[in-house]
């Protein structure tokens, strides 16, 4: 029979653990395991009942099996900042907005960004500072924002109003992090909230406009899509825009570099062996995957890995935990890429980094794609020291990445190889500027 997952959830507010968990998520949740003898487990947190699932196997089986009696849990904490897209809309809405919007994300799709994707990525990587200490978080994190504002808005980065609107996701993205809930939590400010609500409407001005200048496709391919108002289609390419994606590919293209920073002699295996590149890819987002875990609202009783999910509980999947989970991964905090290889040959399935199931992430093919092109044009231009010392602890809300200005040096291949930089200031990058 079915047990309910151990633990309490206390009383409304005075038995909230929101505030310790956004204190330090990887403390509390392990702690909350160990105690409960469960990778399963029940706790309040946002003032609701939520039941947090470590377990690889039961995140796996909720997101693909019970995904109908499951809804998105983000309505309440975003919708005002983003308006309404397929993120707060479930059943048979989210299933149209979905069959539409995958069509912009298709193999075939993508490759008709990929000329767009290389220019960027080529112009970029080519005046990379050569031989000083690089901030490599800064560095990915400019260059995907450019990616990303260049593929779906058409934003020519040679002109200085680009960064006016990078500016714009900055300010947006802070008041994501800044949401006003009902338990009040780290980095709430109300100020932060409405300047981040300006922003959204000037960032919907300029999407308007770019629309209506009609000098880029993917604006044009959004219109196109069937039952798509004209808010729906202005909420998703601000969705796209949004520093989210951005902040998650800069997450993935640091960690990765953090990874093969120490060997040198990888990386020209790396360049030479597509399969070499994939297992290690794989193992960094197992280990570092940008976002910690995702966030249902239990809509009908779940009955699952021999718990019972009460309808009107939230839970929150964990991806950071069922990616660590020793019942699917031998020696979890190790990393490992020869596992893909071996043990866990056939396991892709049970990463979690881009979601799973029914509302696995649409960008997914997107993602491969811009990740690899980076990585692939960067070690075909140089090679990447992680300087010896540093602090590398992570931080992993609202999106991972390692606390501190992780340095790297690159040296050129070739002699050609300027030592000018696109951002010469990534060393000492005002700290205001982070998102
Ligand atoms: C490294 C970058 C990315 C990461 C780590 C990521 C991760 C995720 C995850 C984990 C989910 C599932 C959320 C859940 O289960 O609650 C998701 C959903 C989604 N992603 Fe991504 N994503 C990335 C990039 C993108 C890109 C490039 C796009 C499109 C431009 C995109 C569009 C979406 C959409 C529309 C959904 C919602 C799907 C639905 O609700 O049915 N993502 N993403």
């Amino acid at each position: 029979m079915a047990k309910s997952a151990p633990g309490t959830a206390g009383l409304p507010l005075l038995g909230d653990k929101s505030y310790e968990f956004y204190k330090n998520p990887v403390k509390f949740l392990m702690k909350r395991m160990a105690d409960n003898k469960s990778r399963v487990f029940l706790t309040r947190f946002l003032n609701k009942p939520t039941v947090f699932v470590g377990s690889n196997k039961v995140v796996h089986e909720l997101l693909n099996e019970h995904s109908d009696k499951l809804e998105l849990g983000y309505k309440q904490f975003m919708e005002e900042i983003y308006g309404e897209n397929i993120l707060f809309t479930d059943g048979d809405f989210s299933t149209g907005l979905r069959d539409a919007l995958s069509e912009l994300f298709t193999v075939d799709a993508i490759k008709t960004y990929q000329s767009d994707i290389d220019r960027i990525v080529k112009n970029a990587i080519k005046d990379i500072l050569t031989g000083a200490p690089v901030c490599i978080y800064m560095l990915f994190k400019k260059l995907a924002i450019e990616i990303c504002l260049s593929l779906f808005l058409g934003l020519d980065f040679s002109q200085s109003d680009a960064s006016l609107v990078t500016d714009l996701t900055v300010t947006h993205w802070h008041g994501i992090i800044s949401v006003p809930v009902a338990v009040k939590i780290p980095m709430m400010n109300e100020t932060t909230y409405s300047k981040a609500l300006d922003a959204k409407r000037k960032l919907l001005e300029v999407i308007n406009e770019r629309r209506k200048e009609k000098c880029h496709q993917f604006p044009q391919h959004v219109e196109r899509l069937p039952n798509f108002s004209d808010v729906l289609v202005n909420n998703h390419l601000l969705l796209f825009t949004s520093a989210l994606i951005p902040k998650a590919l800069s997450s993935i293209l640091t960690s990765f570099m953090i990874e093969i920073g120490s060997e040198v002699g990888n990386q020209n295996m790396l360049l030479e062996d597509p399969d070499l590149l994939e297992r290690y890819l794989l193992e960094v987002v197992r280990l570092y995957p940008p976002f910690l875990g995702g966030r249902r609202i239990i809509r009908e009783e779940v009955i699952c890995g021999g718990f019972r999910f009460p309808a009107g509980h939230a839970l929150l999947y964990m991806t950071y935990a069922a990616h660590r989970d020793p019942d699917v991964f031998d020696q979890p905090d190790a990393f490992m890429p020869e596992r893909w290889s071996q043990h866990n040959k056939n396991d892709q399935d049970k990463l979690f980094t881009l979601g799973a199931g029914p509302r696995q992430c649409i960008g997914e093919q997107l993602v491969w794609t811009i990740i690899k092109t980076v990585i692939n044009e960067l070690l075909r231009g140089y090679t990447v020291k992680l300087l010896p010392d540093q602090d590398l602890a992570y931080k992993w809300l609202p999106v991972s990445r390692p606390k501190g200005n992780v340095l790297v040096t690159f040296q050129g291949r070739n002699s050609n190889s300027l030592s000018r930089s696109l951002y010469p200031d990534t060393v000492d990058k005002p700290k205001g500027e982070y998102l």
